[in-house]
């Protein structure tokens, strides 16, 4: 029986989930399982965005065919070629023989290494359609855009962006082992007490490696106007990208998620068993709240290579055995190293009842891995823990607690005014609007401050360059849309980087009014305000409006966004391997191409004045 799910008007998950599924890709266990997740669009073509595994095909065929109801599907849209998501493209073309098949030159190709479709009597050369980055399919109201995803997880793997719905489909990025449990949102469900250990297990094993191609992915989502992201595997995001976002961002250029202690021990007999807990309890003596101990011997390398990606610290220790590391320990270090781990420290006990030797072979593995900082005192062991050795794991006990937190004392620079001590005042970030006769329009602006609560009374400066600035002098009132973290990139622009007097900000936009008529921001924002000018004064390149306010309301329960969030999660970074030279604009991106930056330079995008850009 079908069991399909709405996602959006006219698009439907059509996916399954396995719960039978021991080992995903032969490798990693599943014991909550996992969803393939497939898409369904039905416009005025029927487009089918990726399948899924062979082992549940059966439910997959029964959800396309009730959903399309007798039509016929017209598209499907390839974006990843491994056998978990494509395995059932020659049935497909056995049953809908009309179909086209969506992907990129590489996708199509190895798809043919996968399928001779010529014994499914289907003419792949003359309906396989093949796109690239930034080409559009559009199907109706519906209109897709491609994004190439390279090796995200493997090369041919692209995302693809449907525009109308801000819907990306991601693919094997945002993905997450475990089945679905009914719920389909992430928001649905405790996501970060339920499901993140998954999440980063699935990301750092599947694509761990591969963080700068995760990064360049990052680059491309952050420049699009997001309300969903739908992988193929786990749950669908539609609230707090954000946050999501940000759990990339931090694996994917290997930071520590966590100010933590990994301790991963190997022992025949207990006696580095028990070293490893002298050290634990150590560590937890001197302050330190998160530690995590695993034996390697029962503990699969996948939970391993996740909790390295988790923790700032990692202590491995490592009996001796035939000479070498012992095996399964040798195993996950080695899997680390393949994951291209980078930016830990580690301290290292070994034990060998006549000839210890696992210290230095686990060094040598760490010393082929990037910025990995082993600490000197290895503790070596000779079977049990003596009394001298517990002094020893004291004395790596403290090593470590002061890397963990190192006192750091530093000397400002002060001379003469340091621009950058500005970036570092937490700033929210808001939406202003304002209204001068028929036309409305709006700007961002980080300088709103309650100044009193009886009355209520706000102040905020805003640039004199600003349309909106001009309608504030004229009218006395304005509107504050207090931004959230689900914000993207796409409203900073729409508000920001043009001026309203050549353009209209809201052309196209639902839009809700206040009880003063003017537009507040009802998706990306967690508030409102209404203000009316008390009092203003002029401040040379701003203005400082005093106002009171005469409406508020609470719109959200998603966090505000921040200066400091804006910059590490939002602001595109720049991309990978392209080299400008001249100053770059530290609000909105903006390059200015040239040697030189005169110091009454203003950024044609942002507004913001020279001290606001550095050197590239
Ligand atoms: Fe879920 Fe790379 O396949």
């Amino acid at each position: 029986m079908h069991q399909t799910a709405l996602v959006a008007d006219g698009i439907y998950w059509v996916g399954a989930s396995d719960r039978r599924l021991a080992l995903f890709e032969n490798v990693f266990p599943v014991p909550r399982g996992v969803s393939y997740n497939a898409y369904l669009v039905l416009d005025e073509k029927t487009v089918l965005l990726d399948t899924v595994d062979k082992a549940v095909s059966a439910v997959f065929y029964e959800n396309l065919q009730f959903l399309l109801n007798g039509r016929q599907l017209d598209y499907v849209i390839v974006n990843h070629v491994e056998p978990d998501h494509a395995a059932n493209l020659g049935e497909l073309t056995l049953r809908y023989p009309e179909v086209k098949i969506v992907g990129n030159a590489l996708t199509l190709e190895m798809l043919q290494r996968f399928f001779d479709f010529s014994h499914f009597n289907y003419d792949f050369a003359a309906k396989a359609v093949t796109v690239k980055e930034g080409d559009t399919l559009v199907v109706g109201k519906r209109v897709f855009t491609f994004v190439m995803a390279k090796m995200v997880h493997w090369p041919e793997a692209m995302a693809t962006y449907e525009a109308t719905a801000k819907i990306l489909f991601s693919a094997d990025a945002f993905g997450t082992f475990g089945a679905l449990n009914g719920n389909l949102f992430a928001d649905e469900v405790n996501f970060e007490r339920d499901w993140l250990d998954d999440a980063r297990r699935y990301y750092t094993n599947i694509v761990g490696k591969y963080g700068n191609q995760a990064q360049t992915l990052l680059d491309k989502a952050s420049s699009l106007d997001l309300a969903m992201i739908c992988p193929l595997h786990g749950p669908l995001w539609r609230k707090h990208l954000g946050w999501f976002i940000d759990k990339y961002r931090r694996w994917s250029s290997y930071t520590p998620e966590d100010n933590a202690v990994l301790i991963a021990y190997a022992s025949v007999y207990g006696g580095t068993e028990n070293a490893a807990q002298i050290l634990a309890a150590a560590l937890a003596q001197k302050g330190v709240r998160d530690i995590k101990m695993y034996d390697v011997s029962n503990t699969h390398p996948s939970v391993i290579v996740a909790e390295a990606f988790r923790c700032s610290h990692w202590v491995f220790a490592s009996t001796t055995y035939n000479a070498g590391i012992f095996c399964h320990m040798e195993t996950a270090l080695l899997d680390l190293a393949a994951h291209n781990l980078q930016n830990r420290h580690v301290a290292l006990i070994e034990n060998g009842s006549w000839a210890p030797t696992a210290g230095k072979l686990m060094r040598d593995i760490f010393a082929g891995m990037r910025n990995i900082t082993v600490l000197d005192d290895t503790v070596s062991l000779k079977s049990a823990v003596r009394a001298s050795d517990r002094a020893a794991l004291e004395k790596l006990a403290d090593k470590l607690a002061a890397a963990l937190t190192p006192p750091v004392r530093r000397d400002a620079k002060t001379s003469p005014v340091q621009n950058e001590v500005f970036f570092n005042i937490s700033y929210g970030l808001y939406a202003l609007t304002a209204k001068d006769g028929g036309k409305d329009n709006g700007c961002i602006v980080n300088t709103l401050t309650q100044i009193t609560d009886n009355p209520k009374r706000v102040s905020i400066a805003v640039n004199k360059q600003n349309y909106t600035h001009a309608m504030i002098m004229q009218t006395g009132v304005f509107n504050v849309s207090i931004l959230h973290i689900d914000a993207p990139f796409a409203v900073f622009q729409r508000y920001g980087f043009h001026s309203g007097r050549d353009t209209d900000k809201f052309a196209g936009v639902a839009v809700k009014r206040s009880a003063n008529g003017l537009i507040y921001d009802d998706i990306y924002a967690n508030a409102f305000l209404s203000g009316k000018v008390v009092e203003s004064r002029d401040y040379g390149t701003h203005t400082v409006f005093v106002a009171e306010i005469t409406e508020a309301g609470v719109i959200a329960d998603t966090p505000a966004m921040t200066y400091a969030y804006y910059f590490a999660n939002v602001k595109p970074q720049p991309a990978v391997g392209v080299k400008k030279t001249g100053y770059v604009c530290k609000i909105c991106g903006y390059i200015h191409e040239s040697e030189t930056l005169p110091p009454d330079f203003v950024c044609p995008l942002c507004k913001h004045g020279a001290a606001d850009f550095e050197k590239l």
